[in-house]
């Protein structure tokens, strides 16, 4: 039952909020944020997803990478691609997590070692609605995370890119935000 309901939660609190998106209904309240800070707590939102997994963090140091941002929807956007990795990743997989910046730019990667994404699917992967795979286990959403954290990213002025050498091979997701200087 639980279970049932956070999953029929997750899909009306994902429809609600690409509703809100495409009527361009969402207020970003924007402070100084440190990625990595939102990376950690995405981190530890994923927690149980991440448990049978290899999981390898790596915040470069050097120039802090800080953007001005929404610390809510900046950590939605990565808790998502947390999220998927882990769920496409089998047991003892190996997921990878880094930010970087430098004086432009913020740059957060999200590198799993699980089942990947056929290239013919790359083109559309941030659309909404792509068909999910339909999973036996009822884990499978609408096809709206992605498209979520496209637009999210596209409002704090970045990009996202996906990545795949295909099918069993992993897949890679980066997300770009300008650097905000503080000086
Ligand atoms: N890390 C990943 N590895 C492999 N496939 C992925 C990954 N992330 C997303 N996908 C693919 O993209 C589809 C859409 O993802 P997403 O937009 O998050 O949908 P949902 O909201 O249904 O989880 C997934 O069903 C899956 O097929
Ligand atoms: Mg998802």
């Amino acid at each position: 039952m639980k279970r049932h309901f956070r999953h029929l939660r997750r899909i009306v609190d994902d429809l609600l909020d690409v509703t809100r998106l495409t009527t361009g209904n969402i207020q970003l309240q924007r402070e100084t944020v440190n990625l990595s800070e939102v990376l950690a707590q995405a981190i530890d939102d994923c927690q149980i997803a991440l448990e049978k997994h290899v999981v390898g963090v790596d915040v470069a140091s050097g120039v802090a990478p800080l953007v001005s941002g929404d610390p809510v929807r900046l950590l939605q956007a990565l808790s998502t691609l947390v999220d998927n990795a882990a769920k496409h990743t089998e047991a003892g997989g190996r997921i990878d997590l880094s930010v970087r910046s430098d004086a432009e730019a913020v740059v957060v990667r999200v590198v799993d070692t699980g089942r990947g994404v056929p290239s013919e699917m790359l083109p559309t992967i941030f659309e909404p609605f792509v068909p999910a795979r339909a999973r036996s286990d009822g884990s499978g959403g609408l096809g709206l995370g992605l498209a979520l954290v496209k637009r999210l990213v596209e409002l704090h002025d970045g990009t996202v890119a996906a990545t795949s050498a295909g099918p069993g091979r992993g897949s890679a997701f980066e997300v770009t935000l300008p650097r905000l200087d503080p000086g």
